[in-house]
């Protein structure tokens, strides 16, 4: 696989204060890259370096092979949009598409022809005569990444395109913006702290902290095997359940203790020997965890606190070894509060953690 976007340790201070350090990042040619975390870890500050709108403070930055650290933005072959849409108000849609064009020198025929087709794929031929005071948000917005589209790039670099839209437009967009990704097969770099779109778009995902990529993998890989406590934390709606606790050793087999109840980790592939009196925290996703039915040889017994009803899902709120558990089960199958449940723990599903260093385990 040729990469596409290529960042070899990249620093970035702004005055004294150091946003991303040593960060190194490969992006595949054609690969939708999302770039996830939340507000203030650096996924703009990383989106700008790209763009050549920040200068770095270290480091290099190649565009499909050529080095492009100190080139302008307009010489890097890429389309940026952004979250305010900032098109040009007194200008026609139309004008907002063709300016930078124009600018370019780009003829004029040549103009027209892109112009069609990225109004025809983002569909906003009705629109070209009217001005963006005279748009929708969403139309607003597909008029943004029209003007990208335009420019006929290497590389689209998306910030954040939908949070101002309305949830509705948004998942609409998203499944838009995907269309155009598999037609038109670009690299597109794509910053969000919105975790559905990121598990929805990416063919990979570099979740951030605090400036650094905490694991760069494809989603699946990412909500199945978190690499540590935040990213697995971060991943999953409502979130992983968190049990703290410790391994012992209960007739010659390890198993994980919490409040004196005792969870067997069979089925659980560990990257490491599992040694008893490590202090971990067990983790197990909402939907990881069976109900009265299809249970394994161990079964938990646990009493519904609240039931959320969300149509599709039903989410059971629990109390169970003196935790508060999610679990998410079919919307069909009803448990009011108060009920007594079987619980049984899938731990092939499950990650382990170590307390301190947080690491998968
Ligand atoms: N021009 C600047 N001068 C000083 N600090 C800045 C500047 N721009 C950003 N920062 C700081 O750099 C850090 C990263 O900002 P950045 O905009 O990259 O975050 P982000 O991940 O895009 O967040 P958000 O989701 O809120 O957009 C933040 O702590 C921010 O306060
Ligand atoms: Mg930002």
């Amino acid at each position: 696989m040729t990469s596409s976007v290529s960042i070899k340790d990249l620093s970035l201070d702004f005055g004294a204060i150091t946003v991303l350090k040593n960060l190194n990042l490969e992006i595949n040619d054609g690969e939708f890259l999302v770039l996830l975390g939340s507000s203030g870890c650096g996924k703009s500050t990383l989106l700008n370096c790209i763009a050549g709108l920040l200068d770095i403070t270290e480091g290099q930055i190649f565009i499909k092979g050529k080095n492009v650290t100190w080139e302008e933005p307009k010489d890097r072959g890429i389309g940026m949009v952004f979250q305010s849409y900032a098109l040009y108000p007194q200008m026609t849609v139309e004008k907002n598409l063709s300016f930078g064009l124009h600018v370019a020198k780009v003829p004029q025929p040549e103009i027209d022809k892109r112009i069609a087709r990225a109004a025809e794929i983002l569909q906003i031929q009705p629109l070209l005569k009217r001005k963006p005071a005279e748009l929708s948000g969403g139309q607003r917005q597909r008029v943004a990444i029209g003007r990208a589209l335009v420019r006929d790039v290497d590389v689209f670099l998306f910030d954040e395109p939908l949070s101002n839209l309305d949830a509705k437009l948004r998942s609409e967009l998203r499944v838009e913006i995907k269309r155009l990704h598999q037609s038109l097969k670009n690299t597109m770099i794509y910053v969000t702290h919105d975790q559905i779109e990121a598990l929805t778009l990416a063919d990979r995902i570099a979740i951030m902290k605090s400036g650094i990529i905490q694991q760069l993998d494809d989603p699946t890989t990412i909500y199945n095997k978190p690499r540590n406590l935040f990213v697995a934390g971060f991943i999953g709606s409502p979130s992983m359940n968190f049990l703290r606790g410790e391994l012992v050793n209960r007739e010659g087999k390890i198993v994980f203790a919490t409040n004196d109840v005792l969870f067997s980790l069979d089925g659980y592939e560990a990257g490491e020997r599992l040694e008893a009196g490590r202090k971990v925290v067990l983790g197990v996703r909402p939907e990881h965890i069976k109900v009265n039915e299809g249970l394994g040889a161990e079964t938990h017994d646990a009493t519904v606190d609240i039931e959320e009803p969300m149509g599709a899902d039903n989410l059971l709120w629990l109390n169970h070894a003196g935790h508060t558990m999610s679990v998410r089960i079919n919307g069909a199958r009803r448990f009011g509060p108060g009920s007594r449940l079987k619980l049984g723990f899938d731990m092939t599903l499950a990650s382990l953690f170590d307390a301190q260093t947080e690491l998968r385990i």
